[in-house]
């Protein structure tokens, strides 16, 4: 692969199918190093997919992986000790402590400083519950210890699959510091999430994933400078008409709505023209019942994923990624 410099890690039209599903129908990632990049999307995208190939888990049906400036390829497993990772929930030893689960893997993983296991015992605040059982320990203590377990080798990269999963405010803040302490010290923090609030506060850059696909990527301050949405929401019996209405600003794949709330119009403009948006409406004799505008994440991702073009209001949407073959979330490929 080429242009790879500078990348603690990279894929190059990464496949993958589970049968007739596809899970990855050609994934390009570029992962600056020194950056946390937060890997978005909605259930089903492929994000869990990525990661297990990613460590070698499952192995690509085609396309190409570097990890920290080399190939990784089917029999590369051995080599993965400059990278660390949480995958779904991590396996440990019920019967054992935290703090003796931490020691196994230590024992027969990657090589870890002394004092190592203390330090991260302290990190993940769960320094007190160390002695006890893991089969006593709740989904988010287990949570940090997977955490733990992923950061023991001090890797260079780590990858994290939903990290957030089951801890409480205080654990996701803390979690927060301690990526964006990794990242200032010059490791690479690969994370995925579906929380996008979480993103925005933690990633430098984030890549958009729906239906096996990246759908953007960039440093994110770019991505909500670039992309904005205006929601409006306008009575049941109003939706069909404001949509039409509304394509006049938003284009015909820039307006949809939701199954979750179908009332809730989404054009994607820039949030600077709200206005412009409800004078429209006005001027069709549409009166809206709700107006938020945005250029957070949110309002990004369900812009990018979140459903298809209304059809004459009659459509309704859903929030899955890859409900089938040949059905690609609207927004799917369309440039900025
Ligand atoms: N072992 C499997 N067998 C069959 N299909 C699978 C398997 N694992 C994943 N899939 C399918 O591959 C697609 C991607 O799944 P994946 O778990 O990678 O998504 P995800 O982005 O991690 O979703 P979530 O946010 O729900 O964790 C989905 O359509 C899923 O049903
Ligand atoms: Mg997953």
């Amino acid at each position: 692969m080429t242009g790879m410099d500078g990348l603690a890690l990279a894929t190059r039209g990464l496949r993958k199918s589970y049968g007739s599903q596809v899970a990855l129908a050609g994934l390009d990632l570029s992962v600056p190093k020194g950056t946390v990049y937060g890997f978005l999307g909605p259930n089903g995208a492929g994000k869990t997919t990525t990661m297990r190939l990613l460590t070698g888990l499952i192995h690509p049906d085609s396309g190409s992986i570097e990890l920290l400036g080399r190939p990784f390829g089917r029999r590369d497993r051995h080599r993965l000790f400059g990278v660390g990772a949480l995958i779904e929930s991590p396996a440990f030893y019920p019967f054992l402590s935290g703090r003796q689960n931490l020691r196994e893997l230590a024992a027969t993983g990657a090589p870890t400083a002394p004092g190592r296991i203390e330090e991260l015992l302290d990190l993940t605040g769960l320094r007190d519950r160390a002695g006890d059982k893991v089969s006593t320990y709740s989904l988010g203590m287990k949570q940090r210890l997977g955490i733990a377990a992923a950061l023991l080798s001090d890797p260079a990269l780590l990858l994290l699959d939903e990290p957030a999963n089951g801890l409480d405010p205080a654990g996701m803040v803390a979690m927060r510091e301690t990526l964006r302490h990794l990242a200032a010290n010059g490791k690479t923090v690969f994370v995925s999430s579906h929380l996008l609030g979480e993103m925005q506060q933690m990633a430098d850059i984030v890549g958009i994933i729906a239906a096996g696909r990246l759908v953007r990527e960039g440093p994110i301050q770019q991505l909500l400078n670039s992309e904005g949405t205006v929601r409006v929401r306008v009575a049941p019996d109003e939706v069909a008409r404001a949509t039409a209405t509304l394509r006049t600003l938003g284009g015909q794949e820039g307006v949809m709505s939701t199954v979750a709330e179908p009332d809730w119009i989404s054009v994607r403009v820039t949030s600077d023209r709200v206005g412009e948006v409800n004078r429209t409406l006005a001027e069709a004799g549409i009166w809206a019942t709700g107006l938020e505008s945005g250029n957070d994440l949110e309002m990004l991702f369900l812009g990018l994923t979140g459903g298809e073009p209304v059809q004459g209001g009659e459509g309704t949407f859903f929030g899955m990624a890859g409900a089938g073959p040949g059905r690609g979330p609207a927004g799917t490929g369309s440039g900025a």
